[in-house]
């Protein structure tokens, strides 16, 4: 896929140049003025600059209709086209984490993922053209072509990429590598501030439901490892009155993603949120739960069905699917329809459909040639 112009890929904040800055602050304030969550909190003065390319659409997932057993009640949100250069759910985060990497002066980006870490690509990505070097940390998870594909594309973006092996030795490698001046991005970035985003996603939602483009759901369903995705959305329908409730397809180890380590990102965004707006008012308690039920081995690992579901991905989106969130969120989104034949239910999607250009023969670091030496389990 070619490379798109920066002005098209990072709305309204580069498209002036160097010389533009003071125009392109007005832009960024008027754009921040359009955003639901700014219009509905008004004193909320939180770093922020414009990357995703919203409201993204709604539709209903008529492609799949058949498969999962329902006609037009299940709809989806397409967080996968939330940018051109790299779609996804941590492009909403990013408008908050990068404009605080900037507001503090940070001279690199560092993140850690697996292997097939969509947060890695996507740091990569939006530093390269924010202008930040980047540099990515990563462990183990079982081997698929989309992890061989997400390697090249970090080292095709131009990252630092340096691998850790198992999650202590990642955990300890990158705290040794860490230098003056480094912003640290945590795995699945859910901190309270960058949770905002998805707060801001479902008050997008709550706008396309009052104009009837989509019926207001009674169950979301999301891929959930760190939960700030879930959060954000569960405290966004909490605001907006909402008693839909967002189930969270659990994709990580229960020991890492738990109703308690749920309740405390919400907790902590809730808290974080009503400290700095006085606007800040839920109309009920938010309300979500946590489904383990597609797991299966682990992280990363296949099951039948989630082979099954990334399949289902390329009909619905057109991009081909993975085994470690998009699969199973379907394989748990098709039980949960035909659990609940009364619901509209509306799927999150929260894998880029578009992918970023990849250089085949790009050089990868030597101690990750073996990704590219054996078997992938999909
Ligand atoms: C495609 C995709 N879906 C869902 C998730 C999980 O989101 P969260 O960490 O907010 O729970 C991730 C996390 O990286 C992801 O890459």
């Amino acid at each position: 896929m070619p490379s798109m112009p920066a002005a098209r890929i990072l709305p309204s904040h580069r498209r002036y140049g160097s010389g533009g800055a003071v125009l392109s602050n007005l832009v960024a304030m008027t754009v921040r003025a359009d955003r639901p969550l700014f219009a509905a909190l008004p004193d909320l003065r939180v770093p922020w600059m414009p990357l995703a390319h919203v409201p993204t659409p709604v539709e209903p997932c008529t492609a799949i209709a058949g498969w999962l057993g329902a006609g037009e009640r299940v709809h989806m949100k397409r967080d996968d086209l939330a940018s051109p250069l790299y779609g996804g759910n941590k492009v909403r985060r990013f408008e908050f984490l990068l404009a605080d990497a900037k507001a503090r002066g940070a001279r690199r980006l560092v993140t850690v993922g697996g292997l097939a870490s969509t947060q890695a690509m996507a740091t990569a990505l939006f530093g390269r053209e924010l202008g930040f070097p980047v540099r990515v940390v990563l462990f183990d998870q079982p081997l698929t072509r989309f992890a061989q594909d997400a390697v090249r594309t970090l080292v095709t973006a131009g990252a630092d990429v340096i691998y850790g092996g198992g999650i202590p030795q990642t955990a300890f490698r990158t705290l040794r590598l860490l230098e003056r001046g480094d912003y640290v991005i945590f795995p699945g970035a859910a901190s309270p501030l960058a949770n905002l985003g998805y707060v801001d996603a479902m008050l997008e939602l709550g706008e396309q439901v009052a104009r009837s483009e989509v019926p207001r759901p009674d169950l979301v369903v999301v891929p959930t490892g760190s939960s700030g995705t879930l959060a954000g959305l569960a405290l966004g329908a909490a605001f907006l009155g909402w008693p839909t409730e967002i189930v969270g397809v659990r994709i990580t180890a229960a020991y890492a993603c738990n109703r308690l380590t749920v309740a405390t990102v919400v907790h902590r965004t809730d808290r974080f949120i009503s400290q700095r707006s006085r606007h800040w008012r839920k109309q009920r308690p938010p309300r979500w739960r946590i489904d383990g039920s597609a797991l299966g081995e682990g992280y990363g690992y296949p099951t039948h069905e989630a082979r099954d579901g990334a399949a289902q991905v390329m009909e619905l989106t057109g991009a081909a699917g993975e085994i470690t969130y998009s699969g199973k969120a379907l394989a748990a989104l098709r039980r949960i329809v035909r659990a609940h034949p009364e619901k509209q239910v509306l799927l999150w999607n929260t894998l880029s459909t578009p992918r970023p250009p990849i250089v085949t023969n790009a050089r990868i670091p030597h101690e990750l040639a073996w990704m590219y030496e054996r078997e992938t389990v999909a």
